[in-house]
């Protein structure tokens, strides 16, 4: 398609503030060509690890190996006992739905692409800039939010679900990931502030007429200390694992739902203050005929994060080399955008030393 063509589609589809639930809504039985992919077919059987987080006191050293071996291979691994209340949970994706839901009227004055805006509802944060759109909607909210910034399905629940992953599950993992890399157990949180921040994406994936042809979520890796992600009983969340000895031979694992967990990922600015002893993976979600599938992404990063000039540099053992130079969240964020969709290119290989 040529790329005013393409860009005339992205504008009415953008235009119309319904998102891709509205393309379905509107019956469509073919996937448009903005939506098309290059299929990547490449699949494997792994299972990420499921960590119990019960009786932590008297299991800890076990607990941090687990952690430990999970954060440095495949960067994933799925919680269970985590402290979050599946009471909380159920309401956090119920809430999500329930706007996604309703009527055009109701989301388009949340349809922005303004990033001033804590509260953003839109169809593809990277519609203009990524090489193929994506099958999905989000409602991204920005903690903490002023109640009225919020839209009413969402405005009790989201703040208070996002206050539980911080506060009980959030704070462990960091100690965890604290003692894992040989700090003191208070390291991440007190001295580099991991704690400070959480968003929260609430993504809404209609059932899709041609799943083959298109992605739910694109190939990338999350510019976060950390993320914690629900999700609900649908599947389609895959994980990139590495072949180290020949790339080619990498393929997509399934991260498959399990009843209570939560998933957790390394993102990229734990990689890069890890000098690389934690892995950031590719992921991305497959389309299906099945939905809507409903995910909850929560974000651990600084508020303002893109924006912000805080700094990340590698945190270095005596006798150990860095292997990035320091940068700022702004800069791995726009660097992120820059090389997202483009296959086998980290944002983090930009400041490698
Ligand atoms: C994300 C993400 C996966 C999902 O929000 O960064 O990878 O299952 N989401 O929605
Ligand atoms: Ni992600």
């Amino acid at each position: 398609m040529a790329a005013e063509h393409r860009l005339l589609a992205l504008k009415a589809f953008d235009g119309t503030k319904a998102g891709v639930k509205g393309l379905v809504d509107a019956g469509v039985t073919a996937v448009p060509s903005i939506f098309h992919h290059q299929p990547d077919h490449r699949h494997r059987h792994f299972t990420v690890p499921v960590i119990d987080l019960s009786s932590m006191s008297s299991r800890r050293p076990a607990l941090v190996a687990q952690v430990k071996a999970a954060a440095e291979t495949v960067g994933f691994f799925q919680v269970v006992n985590h402290g979050v209340p599946e009471e909380a949970m159920s309401a956090m994706l119920a809430a999500v739905k329930s706007f996604n839901d309703q009527p055009v009227e109701a989301k388009a004055p949340y349809y922005t692409r303004d990033r001033g805006r804590r509260v953003r509802y839109q169809s593809n944060v990277d519609l203009f800039t990524s090489p193929a759109a994506q099958w999905r909607d989000t409602l991204f909210m920005e903690m903490p939010a002023e109640p009225q910034e919020l839209p009413a399905a969402c405005r009790g629940v989201a703040p208070e679900y996002a206050g539980l992953v911080q506060q009980r599950l959030g704070r462990t993992l960091l100690e965890l990931f604290s003692e894992a890399l040989g700090l003191r157990r208070g390291y991440m949180e007190e001295e580099q502030g991991c704690l400070e921040g959480v968003s929260v994406a609430g993504h809404y994936y209609p059932a899709c007429p041609e799943p083959h042809l298109t992605l739910g979520t694109i190939s990338h890796s999350d510019t976060t200390f950390f993320t914690v992600l629900l999700q609900d009983a649908i599947g389609g969340l895959q994980v990139l694992v590495e072949d180290d000895e020949d790339r080619k031979q990498s393929a997509w694992a399934d991260v498959p739902p399990a009843a209570g967990a939560l998933v957790v990922n390394v993102g990229d600015f734990l990689q890069l203050m890890s000098n690389d002893r934690f892995k950031s993976v590719e992921h991305r979600v497959v389309a299906n005929t099945v939905g809507p599938r409903v995910s909850v992404a929560c974000f651990f990063r600084t508020p303002g994060a893109a924006s912000s000039t805080r700094v990340l540099a590698p945190i270095v053992p005596d006798g150990d080399g860095a292997r990035y130079r320091s940068t700022t969240m702004e800069e791995l964020i726009r660097q992120h955008y820059r090389v997202k969709g483009l296959h086998g290119t980290s944002p983090l290989d930009h400041f490698r030393l």
